[in-house]
């Protein structure tokens, strides 16, 4: 383990959330009215936190992620005036008790896993708040064991898929907003119990689409307060090619094999949406 990170609970953590911050979570007090932005890093946070951006009238603010800094971070939150969106890759036992007791909406993304170890290893080669990692093969052998910040995949998304019929709770998934933005950005939008028109909604897909907020990292860039990741604040390291399926490209035959075995291992008794990011039938 590097200086940059710790362990707290078991689960590895950046050092930029501090152990204070993480042991006080039970302190942080709601808003009935708070969304919760959860995922698992790199399942496409900025991406939907860009699409409750734009949705007009919405008289939201997205802030920084809860686990972000130190203690500080529950006054710097209580700043917030209008509506809060506070993103976040907790897994749902360390979500803090008072979001859970006031049923706050929670919007929890997912992707396929063989995606998001791609994603992943390639955002720890470029992060400095990450340790170094040389080879493909050696991270892939981390994120099976779970040995990653924010722990492992299969422990995170478990902790969600428990609650998923729990109507504050709405589900996307990265491979559903791809194949039709528009369907999920209104699901999205209802949810949060916002109207919008259908050219609304066009003006958020062309708006949100991944040459779109890639062209525009420089700018938003500049803007401190708009840190979604705790892993880092700078945005020229997460678009890096915003496809579904680039697994194919760096999974051996074996990689495949050895990650379909523990997929179905851990996931067999599953449903949906569980069965959309299902890497077994795939490719
Ligand atoms: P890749 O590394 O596979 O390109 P997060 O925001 O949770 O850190 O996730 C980052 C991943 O989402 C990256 O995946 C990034 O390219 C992808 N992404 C970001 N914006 C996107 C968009 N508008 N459309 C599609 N994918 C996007």
């Amino acid at each position: 383990q590097s200086s940059v990170l710790h362990k707290f609970k078991g689960v590895i953590f950046s050092t930029m959330s501090s152990e204070e911050l993480l042991n006080s979570l039970d302190s942080f007090e709601a808003r009935e009215d708070d969304v919760f932005l959860v995922s698992y890093p790199k399942s496409g946070t900025h991406w939907i936190a860009k699409v409750i951006e734009n949705i007009p009238n919405a008289r939201i603010t997205l802030t920084p992620p809860i686990e972000l800094g130190d203690i500080s971070k529950f006054e710097e939150l209580k700043t917030y005036c209008e509506r809060r969106v506070i993103p976040t890759h907790l897994s749902y036992s360390m979500l803090p008790m008072n979001v859970k007791q006031k049923q706050c909406k929670i919007i929890y993304i997912i992707r396929n896993p063989k995606d998001i170890a791609v994603s992943f290893f390639h955002y720890y080669k470029d992060n400095p708040n990450l340790p170094s990692i040389e080879t493909w093969h050696e991270f892939f052998e981390l994120f099976l064991k779970g040995d990653v910040v924010y722990g492992s995949w299969f422990d995170h998304v478990l902790s969600w898929e428990e609650h998923k019929n729990v109507k504050n709770i709405l589900i996307i998934s990265y491979e559903e907003m791809k194949k039709d933005p528009s369907k999920n950005i209104k699901k999205i939008a209802t949810f949060l119990g916002l109207n919008m028109t259908d050219s609304e909604i066009n003006q958020i897909v062309w708006k949100t689409s991944f040459t779109e907020m890639k062209n525009n990292t420089a700018k938003e860039n500049c803007d401190p307060n708009h840190t979604i990741c705790a892993l880092t604040s700078n945005r020229n390291l997460v678009f890096r090619k915003g496809a579904v399926g680039d697994w194919i490209n760096y999974f051996t035959s074996k990689q495949k094999r050895v990650f379909d075995e523990l997929f179905t291992e851990k996931m067999n008794e599953k449903q949906t949406p569980y069965e959309k990011v299902s890497c077994v039938r795939d490719n």
